[in-house]
């Protein structure tokens, strides 16, 4: 496995092409599996994630092709029902392709998802919708058997906005039989990105983006072609690399009103960002102001960045709280900004960030992709040098994060560790 290694103290200028969002690729890419037809995905990121679908899809039966960001999806020889273990192991959003198998064979078997360590992250609002739509499921030791003859049309409320059970359940419904209502849904825009697809193949879904989404099923989808949506969590994750290094840097390809939550709290930090035509400019800032921070499910500000923004608030001018609401014990980057020199301590689901004048070079490691993300924001402002180890984590949700930084000035290589 390699090492990131980071120089810290230089500024970043220039500007960043951000990729298409792996949130939103990876519903999309199971999308795929429900008509009939190759279907096209523009602006799709090559990450190991991407990859990783792809090879459940290919283990299914079906055929993906990937050249110049379009991945082409063929699902026509799909038969087999029963996912890879090792795949699903490895990414929890494969579970996604449960809502498709059911619709498109009456049939499932999926391994118990695996993904990144942070809290349990069970399931059982996917399997409850698939339930009230008809479903039999079974959960044996290592897998979930779901089967259904007649896929039907159910009201769904859920106990939570789970953005995995709403686009699994979604998916599902766009083939069943009669109405679908998922009551109390995610509402962030990797939704409504699955919903345009499956409406430019057919489907007959409206209200995505809100907390009712009411999906009439049709007996037949046809293949479409769609552009991925641009990666929030991504613009967010450079604004921060800009903003930690008083840097001028301008991320094109975004979409200003999905980054809202989290422009409004670079304001509140003191960070000026610039809505211009063809993207966001990040201006150069003075020392970081306190804030605080609650995630939430969108609109509310995204758990996916409470980590780079921990590593930016170690550097306030004053303290900060972060209050982790959606996922339980995603709090392993605490520790390794700490040898970083950060002074934050963790009460229950609560993290209290003392600003520190300066974070030190460290060896770190990137417990999980957005932890990983936060090592390099930390380390880009620190002096002297930061290895981080475990890089694997990031390459699964940074296209080429090492060469957008090196193009916009960051000192930064890659190297293989000693292991
Ligand atoms: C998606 C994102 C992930 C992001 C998360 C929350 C993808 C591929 N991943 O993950 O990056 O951090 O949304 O914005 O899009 N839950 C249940 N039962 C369920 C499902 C979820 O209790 O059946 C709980 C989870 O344990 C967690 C919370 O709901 O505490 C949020 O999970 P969910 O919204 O489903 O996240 P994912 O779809 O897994």
């Amino acid at each position: 496995m390699n090492n990131i290694i980071i120089e810290g103290g230089h500024r970043l200028s220039g500007s960043v092409h951000i990729s298409g969002a792996k949130n939103a690729v990876l519903p999309l890419i199971a999308a795929a599996l429900l008509p009939e037809g190759v279907s096209e995905i523009e602006e799709t990121p090559w990450l190991t994630d991407v990859c990783y679908m792809c090879d459940v899809l290919n283990y299914l039966g079906a055929h993906t092709q990937y050249a110049d960001g379009i991945l082409q999806i063929n699902p026509a020889s799909l038969t087999d029902c029963t996912a890879p273990f090792e795949e699903v192991q490895k990414m929890r959003a494969s579970f996604l392709v449960m809502g498709p198998l059911l619709a498109k064979l009456g049939e499932a078997k999926i391994p118990l998802p695996g993904g990144c360590a942070i809290g349990a992250r069970p399931i059982d609002l996917h399997l409850k919708g698939f339930e009230a739509m008809g479903a039999q499921i079974t959960i044996g030791e290592r897998y979930i058997e779901a089967k259904v003859n007649n896929l039907h049309g159910a009201r769904i409320y859920l106990d939570f906005p789970s953005v995995g059970a709403t686009e699994n359940i979604m998916m599902a419904a766009t083939l069943a039989e009669g109405l679908t209502t998922i009551e109390n849904a995610a509402k962030e825009p990797e939704i409504v990105d699955l919903a345009n697809f499956l409406g430019a193949m057919g489907a007959k879904i409206k209200g995505a983006g809100t907390d009712t989404i009411r999906i009439v099923g049709v007996r037949a989808l046809h293949p479409a072609r769609h552009t991925t949506i641009p990666d929030r969590i991504e613009a967010g994750s450079f604004m921060l690399m800009a903003a930690i290094t008083g840097s001028e840097l301008f991320l094109e390809n975004v979409i200003t009103s999905h980054l809202q939550p989290i422009i409004a709290k670079l304001n509140d930090a003191g960070v000026r960002i610039i809505d211009e035509i063809d993207g966001l400019r990040v201006l150069p800032s003075g020392r970081i102001l306190p804030v605080e921070i609650k995630t939430l499910p969108y609109p509310g500000f995204p758990t996916d960045m409470q980590a780079q923004f921990m590593a930016f608030l170690a550097l306030a001018a004053g303290n900060s709280t972060i209050r982790e609401t959606v996922f339980e014990n995603r709090f392993m980057h605490v520790a390794e900004l700490q040898k970083m020199g950060a002074d934050i301590s963790v009460n229950g689901h609560t993290a209290i960030i003392r600003g520190v004048p300066k974070l030190q070079g460290a060896y770190v490691e990137a417990t999980d992709l957005r932890a990983g993300a936060a090592m390099i924001v930390a380390a880009l402002a620190a002096e002297g040098e930061t290895v981080i180890g475990q890089v694997d984590h990031i390459y699964r949700g940074y296209e080429n994060i090492v060469g957008k930084l090196v193009e916009v000035g960051a000192k930064i290589r890659e190297e293989q560790s000693a292991e």
